[in-house]
C-alpha cells in the first residue's frame, strides 16, 4: 500500500490543504512533518470552511488517524486553540492525535525574537509569519532548544536557564522585554500536563503501520521555493519543506516513500519578501489576487501574484521527484484573454532554463514567456477533463509539457467536490483506490 508525500512546488499556498483532504479517505493516517503554525491550510466542503496550521487536513474526516513528526516545531497554546476550535466545530479529535515527543518547542521567546528581528530587518525583513518558526529551528540547530519530551522533564529548570542564556541577550540587545525562567518553567509544565494525552512514539508507530500494511498521506506546509536548502534563500523558512524532510521529520525512511503528489496552483503567488520573477505590479495582479482571494489564511496579508513560472515548477519537480501534480485554481484564470507562462529567464544576453542560485540573478531575471489564448468561459466545479474548455485543456497539457510530469488532478474551486480527477496510472500507483476510489469521495454527500 503506498506512502506519499503531497509537496509544494512553489512558495506555499498552492492549495495543498484542499488536496490533502480529498485524498486522505483512501490513506489511514495523515502526517504532518515540518513547519508549524506558519502554515495555513484551507479546507472547504459543502458550506463548511477550515482553516488547519497544526493539525494535519485529515482531522476532518472521523476516526482518521493524524500524526504530528519530530521535524515540527509546535507552539502549544495555538496547538491547544486549534483543537478547541476544531471540538466547538464538531470535530472529535480525542484518540486519534499523536504527537512527536522529539518534536520541538516553540517558547515565547522565540515568537517575540521573531518579530524584533523582523522589526530590526527594516527594508529587508523576510516577511516572516512572525509566529517563532526561524528561532525554533534555530535552537534545535543550536542545541539549545526544547523538545516536547523536555516539557515534562526532571531537569526542565536547567534546560530552560540554557535557552534564555542564548535567547535573553539577543532580546535585550533588540529592546525587547520577555519572561524570566520562573515563569518560563511554569508555561512549560502547564503545556507537558496538557499534550500528555497526544504524546506517542510516533517514529515506531509510523513504521509499525506500514509494517502492519497501513498507507500513509504525508502533508507537506510551506513550499519547495521556501525550503532551507532548496529555496530562494535568504527568504525561505527554516525547515526541510521539500520530500526530504517527510523522512527526517518523522523517522519513516526514504526506501519507504512510494510517491509523491505536487501541488501547483496554475499561477504564482508568493507571502513576504524576497525574488519573484513573474510578479505582476498593477493591474493584472491585482485581478489574479481578487480572482484567486489571495489572502493568507494566516496572517491575512495580500499575495504577490504572478504568471506561472515554469523555471520554479520544474526545478522542484526535479528536486522533489514529482510523481503527478495537483494543477490548482485553474477557475481563476477564467476570465482571461491571454495566459502567459514563464519558460526561462533571460540573464544577460542569454537564457536560462534552470533556476539561477544566486539572489541577485533571480532579482534581475527576465521572464521569457509562451502566450496562451485564454478559455474565456467558467470552469468553475468542473468535475472531468473531457468537460474543460479546450484551451483549457491545451494549458494544462502546456504546463505538463514544461514542467515534466503528468497532471493527475485539476482543481476546479475551493471545495473539496471541485476537483478533475483523472484516469492515469500513476493515480493508481500514488492512491489507494485510485482514481474511481478519489471520486467516490469526492462526490460522497457532505
Ligand atoms: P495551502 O497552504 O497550500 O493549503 O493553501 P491555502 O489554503 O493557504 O491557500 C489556497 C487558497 O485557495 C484557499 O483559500 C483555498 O480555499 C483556495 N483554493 C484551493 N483550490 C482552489 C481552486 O481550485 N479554485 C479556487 N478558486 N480556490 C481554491
Ligand atoms: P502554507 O503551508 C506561504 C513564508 C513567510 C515568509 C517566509 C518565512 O500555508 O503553504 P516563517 O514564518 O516560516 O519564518 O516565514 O515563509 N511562509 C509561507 N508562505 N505559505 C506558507 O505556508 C508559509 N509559511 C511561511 O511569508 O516569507
Ligand atoms: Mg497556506
Amino acid at each position: 500500500m503506498p506512502n506519499t508525500v503531497v509537496i509544494g512546488m512553489q512558495w506555499g499556498d498552492e492549495g495543498k490543504g484542499k488536496i490533502v483532504d480529498l485524498l486522505c479517505p483512501a490513506f489511514d493516517a495523515v502526517v504532518r512533518f515540518q513547519g508549524g503554525n506558519n502554515a495555513g491550510h484551507t479546507v472547504k466542503f459543502g458550506d463548511r470552511h477550515f482553516a488547519l496550521h497544526l493539525v494535519p487536513s485529515g482531522v476532518l474526516h472521523p476516526g482518521k488517524k493524524c500524526v504530528l513528526g519530530n521535524g515540527m516545531v509546535i507552539h502549544p497554546a495555538s496547538l491547544f486553540e486549534e483543537l478547541s476550535g476544531l471540538v466547538a466545530a464538531g470535530v472529535e479529535v480525542e484518540g486519534r492525535l499523536w504527537i512527536s515527543r522529539r518534536a520541538h518547542v516553540i517558547l515565547p521567546q522565540h515568537i517575540e525574537l521573531d518579530a524584533a528581528r523582523e522589526r530590526a530587518r527594516g527594508g529587508d525583513a523576510i516577511g516572516t509569519t512572525a509566529r517563532g518558526i526561524g528561532p525554533a529551528y534555530e535552537a534545535k540547530a543550536g542545541r539549545y532548544g526544547l523538545r516536547v519530551r523536555d516539557l515534562s522533564a526532571h531537569g526542565l529548570e536547567r534546560l530552560v536557564e540554557v535557552a534564555l542564556e542564548v535567547i535573553g541577550p539577543q532580546l535585550e540587545h533588540l529592546g525587547t522585554e520577555t519572561a524570566g525562567p520562573g515563569e518560563t518553567v511554569a508555561i512549560c509544565r502547564d503545556w507537558a500536563a496538557r499534550l500528555d494525552p497526544y504524546l506517542g512514539d510516533v517514529e515506531e508507530l509510523l513504521n509499525d503501520w506500514i509494517d502492519a500494511g497501513e498507507s500513509l498521506l504525508f502533508e507537506g506546509a510551506q513550499g519547495t521555493l521556501l525550503d532551507l536548502d532548496h529555496g530562494t534563500y535568504p527568504y525561505v523558512t527554516s525547515s526541510s519543506a521539500s520530500v526530504g524532510g517527510a523522512a527526517t521529520g518523522t523517522g519513516v525512511p526514504p526506501s519507504r516513500l512510494d510517491g509523491v503528489l505536487g501541488v501547483l496552483k496554475a499561477y504564482t503567488t508568493r507571502v513576504g519578501g524576497g525574488p519573484f520573477p513573474t510578479e505582476l505590479a498593477g493591474g493584472a495582479g491585482e485581478l489574479l489576487r481578487e480572482r484567486g482571494n489571495e489572502f493568507g489564511t494566516t496572517t491575512g496579508r495580500p499575495r504577490r501574484c504572478g504568471w506561472f513560472d515554469a523555471v520554479v515548477a520544474r526545478h522542484t519537480r526535479r528536486i522533489n521527484g514529482v510523481d503527478a501534480i495537483a494543477l490548482t485554481k485553474l477557475d481563476v484564470l477564467d476570465d482571461l484573454d491571454e495566459i502567459l507562462v514563464c519558460t526561462g529567464y533571460r540573464l544577460g544576453g542569454r537564457v536560462v532554463r534552470g533556476l539561477p542560485s544566486s539572489l541577485e540573478e533571480l532579482a534581475t531575471a527576465e521572464p521569457v514567456y509562451r502566450r496562451l489564448p485564454g478559455w474565456r468561459e467558467t470552469t468553475v466545479g468542473t468535475l472531468d477533463h473531457d468537460r474543460l474548455p479546450a484551451r483549457a485543456r491545451a494549458y494544462v497539457a502546456a504546463v505538463e509539457e514544461e514542467v515534466g510530469a503528468p497532471v493527475a488532478l485539476i482543481s476546479s474551486g475551493p471545495r473539496r467536490e471541485e476537483t478533475v480527477v483523472r484516469e492515469l496510472p500513476v493515480v493508481g500507483r500514488l492512491v489507494p483506490g485510485g482514481a474511481a476510489g478519489i471520486r467516490a469521495h469526492r462526490d460522497a454527500a457532505v
